[in-house]
C-alpha cells in the first residue's frame, strides 16, 4: 500500500500580517509592499508587547541580585537561551553565547578561535557568497597570523564550485572554511553538509554563518555537520541589539574569552585572572537583556507559525517571483534555480541603475534593496557594482510580488529605449 502523503505545511500570510502594526501605515500614499526582509524582518505586536511588558514587570540586570525581581529577570533571560536552544536543537544552553550580532558571533570565533589556532602554513577558507561579516573577519585574522585566505569561488549561477577544493587543500593546512546556509545575495542554499564533512577531512572546524536561514528554516545543529553557527534576532522578528553564536562545547570550553570585563570572569586577583563556565566566559558585560527576552518572544512566534510552514511559504513565493520576473523584457535574474533558491532574488534592469529602479519602486510603495549587499567580492565575481533584491518573508503575500512586477514595467517605461536588453551570457551571467 502506498504510503500516504502528508500535506505540506502552510501558513496564511494575510491572516499573518495584521500581527504586523507597520503594515497599517502607508508609504507615498500606498499600502508598503516591504520585499527587504533579508536586510531585517517586521516586528509583530507579540514581540513587541513581550519586551514591553517584560520592562515593566520583569527587569534588572541579571545574574547579579539576590531579590525577587533580579531573580525573575534573570529568568526570563536565561528562560529566552533556552528557546534559542531549542530553536537549533543544541545539545546544550552552555553552547549558546548571547552576542551583539551575527556579526559579532563570526568576529568573536575569528579573534577567540583565530589568534591562538592559525600560524603560517595554514589555510582559512571561506567563500565567494560571503557577507562580508563572514568574509572580513577571515581575512583580516589570517593576515594577522600569516596564514593564507583561500575563497571558494563561484559559477555563473552564484553556486560553490566545490570542485575547486582539491586544489584549496594544495595550498597548505586547512584549518577553517567558513560559509552560509543561505547567501544574503543570491537566495543560494549551500551545501553545508558537504563543506562540513571536508572540512573535517582536513582537520578544519566548520563555521557556518545563518543569519538568512535561522530566521526561516528548521536548523539541527547536531546534523547540520558544523562547529559554530551566528544568527541575529532581528531578523527573525525580533529586536536589533542581539545575535547568537552557538558553539560545539568542546571547543568553546578550549577558547581565550572574546572580550574582558565584569561576569566573564571567576576569580581576579592582581596577579592572575580566571574564566567563567559557559556560556557566560563569552558574555563580558551587561547582555541584551531585553533584546534576549523579545528574540525569546519572536522564537515563539516563529514556532507557533512552524520553521517548515515558513521555508514552504518562502519558496513559493521565490517561484512566483522568478516566474513573473521572466515576464519583464530587460530583467536579468542573479543566482540558482527555484529549487536550490531560498526567498531571496537579485536581479537587474538592463540599463537602469539599481538605485534608480528602487526609487521609481519606492514611489508606488515597493521597498526592494539595492547595493552590494554587503557582498563585494561576489559583485566583482557577477561583473557587477550592484543589484536589486527582493527578498521575502512569512508576511510576504504574492500580490506584493505583482507590484513589483508592476513597477518593474514602470521602471522601463521611465527609462524608455535607454534600457538595452538584458545580457545573458554563455557563461550563465558571470562578467569577467
Ligand atoms: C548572510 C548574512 N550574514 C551576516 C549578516 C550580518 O548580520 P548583522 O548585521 O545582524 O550582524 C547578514 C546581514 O545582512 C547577512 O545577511
Amino acid at each position: 500500500m502506498a504510503a500516504a502523503i502528508a500535506d505540506p505545511p502552510t501558513l496564511d500570510a494575510d491572516r499573518l500580517r495584521a500581527d504586523f502594526p507597520i503594515f497599517q501605515q502607508r508609504f507615498h500614499g500606498k499600502p508598503l509592499a516591504y520585499l527587504d526582509s533579508a536586510v531585517s524582518a517586521q516586528k509583530p505586536r507579540q514581540v513587541l508587547d513581550a519586551q514591553r511588558e517584560f520592562y515593566e514587570t520583569s527587569y534588572t540586570n541579571v545574574h547579579r541580585g539576590v531579590y525577587l525581581l533580579a531573580e525573575r529577570a534573570t529568568e526570563r533571560f536565561e528562560g529566552a537561551r533556552e528557546k534559542v536552544r531549542a530553536l537549533i536543537d543544541a545539545a546544550s544552553t552552555r553552547e549558546i553565547v548571547f552576542t551583539r550580532s551575527a556579526t559579532e558571533a563570526l568576529n568573536l570565533v575569528a579573534y577567540a578561535w583565530g589568534l591562538d589556532n592559525l600560524g603560517p602554513g595554514d589555510v582559512v577558507v571561506a567563500t565567494e557568497l560571503e557577507h562580508h561579516s563572514n568574509f572580513v573577519p577571515w581575512q583580516q585574522i589570517a593576515e594577522r597570523t600569516r596564514a593564507r585566505f583561500h575563497p571558494i569561488p563561484v559559477n555563473g549561477r552564484g553556486e560553490l564550485q566545490l570542485d575547486a577544493l582539491d586544489a584549496i587543500a594544495k595550498q597548505g593546512s586547512v584549518k577553517v572554511v567558513a560559509t552560509n546556509l543561505v547567501s544574503n545575495a543570491l537566495g543560494t542554499i549551500n551545501p553545508v553538509g558537504a563543506l562540513a564533512a571536508w572540512a573535517h577531512a582536513q582537520g578544519a572546524i566548520m563555521v557556518c554563518d545563518a543569519a538568512q536561514a535561522a530566521p526561516h528554516r528548521r536548523i539541527d545543529v547536531q546534523k547540520l555537520g558544523c562547529d559554530f553557527l551566528a544568527f541575529s534576532a532581528h531578523k527573525l522578528c525580533g529586536p536589533t541589539g542581539v545575535g547568537v553564536l552557538w558553539g560545539r562545547a568542546e571547543l568553546l570550553e578550549r577558547m581565550a574569552p572574546f572580550n574582558f570585563g565584569g561576569e566573564m570572569i571567576r576569580k581576579v586577583t592582581v596577579a592572575k585572572t580566571t574564566w567563567n563556565e559557559l556560556p557566560y566566559k563569552f558574555e563580558a558585560g551587561t547582555p541584551p537583556i531585553g533584546e534576549a527576552v523579545g528574540m525569546g518572544a519572536a522564537i515563539d512566534y516563529l514556532s507557533e507559525i512552524g520553521m517548515e510552514a515558513i521555508e514552504q511559504h518562502e519558496h513559493a513565493l521565490a517561484a512566483y517571483a522568478l516566474e513573473r520576473l521572466a515576464e519583464v523584457p530587460g530583467v536579468h535574474v542573479f543566482g540558482p534555480p527555484a529549487e536550490r533558491r531560498a526567498g531571496i532574488v537579485s536581479f537587474e534592469v538592463a540599463g537602469v541603475h539599481p538605485h534608480d529602479v528602487a526609487q521609481i519602486l519606492d514611489r508606488e510603495g515597493v521597498a526592494i534593496r539595492a547595493g552590494h549587499h554587503c557582498c563585494q567580492p561576489l559583485m566583482a565575481r557577477l561583473g557587477v557594482a550592484a543589484t536589486n533584491r527582493a527578498s521575502f518573508y512569512l508576511y510576504t503575500i504574492p500580490e506584493e510580488i505583482d507590484r513589483l512586477v508592476k513597477g518593474l514595467h514602470t521602471v522601463k517605461k521611465t527609462f524608455g529605449s535607454g534600457a538595452s536588453p538584458a545580457r545573458r551570457p554563455s557563461d550563465g551571467g558571470i562578467r569577467r
